[in-house]
């Protein structure tokens, strides 16, 4: 089964991704997360990608795809059952590669996971954010605070900012999104593949909405 996560920076698509891959066996590639690990590792993709990510520009669609056709081609194993793609395709071009890439491997997107979420909330959820460095668990300082403050409930590591989380940057994230990542929305829509579940309400109440259209799926 393949799953793609769509949604404005800070609509909550890494929180909600983490549940479902843990509830039905799916592995979550997240190519933000990816591109930290490539710039953690310094490695000449993270270097070239690091500019774009600080400013809050994507990065080039070419560097993008080939990354996420090696990831999806070593997640291909039996022990899950399928990949939840969170942050990939962000652009038409990367949906258009993504969909030839499937082909050629006679596959196809099963579902896409729209989460829906008003411009005014995103600024405070993406600012108030803090993530555990380790297992990548997502936190809010006032929305779903760990248990003990700044300390990750799941293997206690310090939490951290990331450093493209600031009001500035932030804008300009979701001005890239609406130029290029908001018309996907039309292009699953005209699939018959897209499913729009409203972001604005409590994570819990989105987890229900969104486990509610996997259960049919699986049916
Ligand atoms: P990426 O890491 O993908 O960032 P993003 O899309 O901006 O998304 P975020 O991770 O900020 O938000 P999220 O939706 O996962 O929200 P979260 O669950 O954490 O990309 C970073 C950069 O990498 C891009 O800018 C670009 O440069 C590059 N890049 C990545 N992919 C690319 C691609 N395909 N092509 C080109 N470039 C690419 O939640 C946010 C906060 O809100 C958390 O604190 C959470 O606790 C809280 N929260 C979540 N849900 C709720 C809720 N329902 N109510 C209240 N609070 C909530």
């Amino acid at each position: 089964m393949i799953i793609l996560f769509l949604g404005p920076p800070g609509a909550g698509k890494g929180t909600q991704c983490k549940f479902l891959a843990d509830r039905y066996r799916l592995r979550h590639l997240s190519s933000g997360d990816i591109l930290r690990r490539e710039r953690q590792e310094g490695t000449d993709l993270g270097k070239q990608a690091q500019s774009y990510m600080d400013s809050g520009r994507l990065v080039p669609d070419d560097l993008i795809v080939a990354m996420m056709r090696q990831e999806i081609g070593a997640a291909a194993d039996g022990e899950t059952s399928g990949v939840i793609l969170d942050g990939f395709p962000r652009t038409l071009q990367q949906a258009q590669a993504l969909d030839q890439a499937l082909r050629d491997d006679d596959k196809q997107v099963d579902v896409v996971l729209n989460l829906d979420v008003d411009d005014d909330k995103l600024e405070r959820r993406i600012t108030g954010r803090r993530s555990c460095p380790r297992c990548g668990t997502a936190y809010h300082v006032d929305f779903n605070p760990p248990r003990r403050a700044n300390v990750c409930d799941r293997d206690g590591a310090a939490l951290a900012q990331r450093s493209d989380d600031t009001a500035a940057v932030v804008r300009k994230r979701i001005e890239t999104y609406h130029q290029q990542t908001a018309p996907l929305i039309d292009y699953y829509g005209h699939q018959g593949t897209l499913q729009t579940v409203d972001g604005n309400v409590p994570i819990e109440q989105v987890t229900r909405s969104l486990s509610a259209i996997l259960d049919g799926c699986n049916r």
